[in-house]
């Protein structure tokens, strides 16, 4: 069965650990974290004070998705705030092997992310080294955007790649019960999501319509 990674990012953070544990009853299997800069994306969201804040409060895997630039440095944060899956983009550093084994030598689990045009080839020659492949299905930055279709082939496309590894795909951006459809049917096997879950107030609901 497809996991749901639900993005706090539509979250209310003045009420954090009560979003979290209502996440949690709800059958979210991760909670999704967005690390974003201001230089790699156009918008500033935390850093590992509140992944710290976050794992206080669950003991769900903490998917932390880092969009920053120059992630190298960051690493350790993250790992001492309890990040369990750390993702990092491609387009973020020229080292994107090194950044791998350095995450992977931290004791957690490494995600490639991959912007909307951004060729699935850069995986190639890291695959043994990742646990997760992340394909954006909008420009990162912001929740509410409408998915981008041409992305369901790339993920496909991806899933042939992997062959028998044991690497999870996980898609970001724009899911809604459609493109959850779509993407499950072209490989996906983990579904962030902001705005379907937290719309209305019903997690419950929406998590079970999005499986
Ligand atoms: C976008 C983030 C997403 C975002 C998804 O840059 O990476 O995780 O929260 O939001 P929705 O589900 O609203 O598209
Ligand atoms: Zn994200």
């Amino acid at each position: 069965m497809v996991l749901i990674a639900p993005s706090i990012l539509s979250a209310d953070f003045a009420h954090l650990e009560d979003e979290i544990k209502a996440l949690e009853k709800a059958g979210a299997d991760m909670i999704h974290l967005d690390v974003m800069d201001g230089h790699f994306v156009p918008n500033l969201t935390f850093g590992a004070t509140i992944v710290k804040a976050v794992r206080k409060c669950t003991k769900l895997p903490l998917d932390v998705h880092l969009m920053v630039e120059n992630p190298e440095n960051m690493i350790e944060w993250f790992k001492n705030a309890g990040a369990d899956i750390l993702t990092v983009h491609a387009e973020a550093t020229t080292h994107l092997d090194g950044i791998l084994e350095k995450i992977k030598s931290c004791g957690i689990k490494a995600g490639v992310a991959l912007n909307p045009s951004t060729d699935e080839d850069v995986l190639k020659y890291v695959l043994d080294k990742t646990d997760l492949i992340m394909v954006m299905t909008v420009n990162p930055g912001f929740g509410g955007q409408t998915f981008i279709d041409t992305c369901l082939d790339k993920i496909a496309r991806i899933k042939k790649m992997i062959k028998g590894r044991k690497i999870l795909i996980e898609v970001d951006g724009g899911i809604n019960p459609m493109t959850a459809e779509e993407s499950i049917g072209a490989g996906a096997d983990i579904l962030v999501a902001g705005t379907a879950i937290f719309k209305g107030g019903n997690y419950k609901k929406n998590i079970e319509s999005l499986r």
